[in-house]
């Protein structure tokens, strides 16, 4: 499709894709909206600034302290969320300089579609998933439809998810943010009509319900399962504080996982779940008052312990949907919630200045403290949901 067509497209996906029925039709406030605008003009040209600073053979990662740029490989974990905060910017405003960019790094992740990770759908639905909100390209759906199937071959019916980490023989890791690779396999049930990618997904979502969540809806990280028996062998917490911590970001993922289970399937036992989700992550006591997580809920040197932007950008992004799905009194307490975390990130404590940071949109995110790597630093998934929660919050009421 020619780019001039491309883009009077837009007005009209955009309204589509993130276009779940409301139940609750809450306005965006104005003062909100122009923040955002500004938020989003600012990424434009921030990105622009990144992009002359990106390897052409790979993605951007962070910037480190000492003024130097990380990338990533295309097989890393990451590397999906650049071109889709760029076809993001795109969905929003037209712009060719940024969504040229964006096609240039999907050649460079196309190969990953048969690669045997749990990240698959974080890695192509988030780039090439996105890059088909703009233009329905069949090579994209192709592409997905094998990045769909590669992550199927990860799923054990004894256990009854996909497999995350790498195991020891007999034993089988299943950590939290698998959630956010079902959204592949609904698109693919969605786009083939062929139910067994649904049915993985939901599966993985019941056994991740029924083993990962202690009674106040927090969750662990990892659960280890006997890959014969299903069996429960140990639930540990590898990127937070403790086992029996909430780690910032997992919280978030169970959120925004449970949440798109909702729209995707409608089964009230999801939003029953994310609804608990949402109440443990509100009225947590140790929720800061501007509501961008510590790393860690339980971590110890509060109030001066790391806090972590990407934690705070998928909980507003999640909160903006589910208050889509719930009466008004809820609906209320998340868009305000995610409107705090919003005008939080917005500003100078978290928003880059224009070309500081190395050209990323926000500061201050933690990778994996535990392991004394990414911490404090900008990262490219803070960006994605920071720029996704914004999208949706303008999405409001329509
Ligand atoms: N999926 C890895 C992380 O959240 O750090």
């Amino acid at each position: 499709m020619k780019i001039r067509y491309l883009f009077t497209a837009i007005a009209c996906f955009a309204a589509v894709s993130f276009g779940y029925a409301q139940k609750t039709v809450i306005k965006p406030k104005p003062e909100i909206l122009k923040l955002i605008n500004d938020d989003l003009s600012f990424a434009g040209a921030q990105y622009k600034f990144l992009m002359k600073h990106v390897p052409a053979d790979s993605l951007p990662e962070t910037f480190r302290p000492d003024g130097t740029w990380q990338s990533c490989a295309a097989k890393s974990w990451t590397s999906g969320f650049y071109p889709g905060t760029l076809f993001y910017l795109c969905l929003d405003k037209k712009d060719t300089m940024l969504y040229n960019e964006g096609l240039r790094r999907l050649k460079i992740m196309e190969s990953q579609k048969t690669i045997n990770s749990h990240d698959i759908g974080f890695m192509m639905y988030c780039s090439f998933g996105n890059a088909m909100k703009l233009n329905a390209d069949p090579s994209y759906k192709d592409i997905l439809l094998t990045s769909a199937q590669s992550l199927s071959k990860r799923f054990n019916p004894k256990v009854g998810c996909t497999m995350s980490w790498g195991s020891k023989p007999g034993e089988f890791r299943v950590i939290i943010d698998n959630m956010m690779n079902l959204e592949l396999l609904m698109w693919a049930t969605k786009a083939t009509g062929d139910s067994s990618y649904a049915k993985i997904a939901i599966s993985h979502a019941n056994t991740t319900m029924k083993n990962h969540f202690r009674p106040d809806y927090s969750s662990y990280h990892l659960v280890n399962y006997n890959s014969e028996t299903g069996q429960v062998i140990r639930k540990q917490t590898v990127q937070g504080y403790a086992d029996d911590s909430a780690w910032g970001r997992g919280q978030g993922w169970g959120l925004y996982g449970f949440t798109m289970m909702y729209r995707e399937t409608k089964d009230p036992k999801y939003l029953k779940q994310a609804k608990g989700i949402a109440n443990f992550i509100l009225s947590s006591p140790n929720l800061p008052a501007d509501k961008v997580p510590y790393w860690d809920f339980n971590t110890p040197g509060k109030p001066n312990a790391f806090r972590d932007a990407s934690a705070g950008a998928i909980y507003a992004s999640a909160l903006i949907e589910l208050a889509g799905y719930v009466d008004a009194v809820n609906a209320k307490r998340y868009v305000d919630a995610a409107e705090t975390i919003i005008k939080t990130l917005s500003s100078s404590a978290f928003r880059s200045p224009y070309g500081g940071t190395g050209g990323f949109i926000l500061k201050h995110s933690v990778g994996h403290l535990p392991k004394g790597v990414l911490i404090d630093v900008p990262l490219t998934y803070a960006d994605y949901y920071f720029v996704e929660a914004m999208l949706r919050y303008k999405n409001l009421g329509k």
